[in-house]
């Protein structure tokens, strides 16, 4: 199995953070183009910096319908052809389903939902022209039995694998992979966050690290093609300490 992604394009959400920048950085050290996908313009130009010269940012708000269509014409205007579409954005909000506000179940749909499903449907040309792989970066919450003020956040990641789901069915016979990745904790920024609100040690040690995940995705990339990682489930060696 070669682990070279040498003259692939591969497009990553969320790059400018945690799991979706581990794989941007571990895609570009394997050779791939890779296209770096987020708000911060700015985080995103300094990480193509550091991944070198087949690097390029474009910013884009998933949650701007009209920021995606011009992304998705940019980027087909100035790549002959997209082999993969890394969907790692996104964002959580904690909440009772009692007290929590509407506009958090929205926010959490329209961004880790709506946003990457548009986009897929967008490239999903490309995606076949190129019998490309689409990896979406779900969480290990989808198969857990306790959620605890996770609820609506749960429910987005269950969508998103129903959506994976169906879409593997529907372009398989045209070459496309899909292929899911569900994480356990993972040590990013937004684990700090979360450990902050709730006043839990924050312990990265006993977490997976957002390089593991990134491996786990080049792994799907690169499997041979008679194969297809559908699902792959990552989690910390360690539990938590109380
Ligand atoms: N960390 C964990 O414990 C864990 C566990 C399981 C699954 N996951 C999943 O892994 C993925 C990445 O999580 P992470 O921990 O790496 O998160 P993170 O460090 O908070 O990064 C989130 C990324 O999403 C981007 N993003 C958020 N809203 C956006 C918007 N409206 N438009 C465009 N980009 C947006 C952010 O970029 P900008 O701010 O620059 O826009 C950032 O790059 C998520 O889908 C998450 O559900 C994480």
């Amino acid at each position: 199995m070669s682990r070279s992604l040498e003259n692939m394009t591969a497009l990553v959400t969320g790059a400018s953070s945690g799991i979706g920048r581990a794989t941007a950085s571990v895609l570009a050290r394997s050779k791939a183009r890779v296209v770096l996908i987020g708000r911060r313009q700015s985080v995103l130009e300094k990480l193509a910096m550091e991944c070198g010269s087949l690097a390029s940012a474009y910013p884009c708000d998933m949650t701007d319908d009209a920021q995606l269509e011009e992304l998705a014409k940019k980027i087909q205007a100035d790549f002959a052809r997209i082999d993969a579409l890394i969907h790692s954005s996104g964002i959580i909000k904690l909440g009772r389903t009692e007290t929590a506000p509407v506009a958090d179940f929205d926010a959490q749909y329209v961004t880790n939902v709506r946003g990457p499903y548009i986009l897929t449907q967008l490239l999903l040309r490309s995606l076949r022209a190129a019998s490309g792989q689409i990896v979406f970066v779900n969480s290990s919450i989808t198969r857990a039995s306790k959620t605890d003020g996770r609820g609506t956040y749960a429910a987005t990641q269950q969508a998103m694998r129903s959506i994976a789901n169906a879409l593997r069915d529907e372009v398989n016979e045209a070459g496309v992979r899909v292929t899911t990745i569900f994480p356990g904790t993972t040590a990013t920024q937004r684990q700090v966050d979360l450990h902050e609100i709730s006043g839990k040690r924050y312990d990265p040690d006993r977490m997976l690290q957002p390089e593991d995940v990134a491996e786990a995705v080049l792994f799907a990339l690169t499997i041979g093609r008679t194969a297809e990682i559908t699902d792959l489930y990552l989690r910390p060696m360690l539990k938590p300490l109380d």
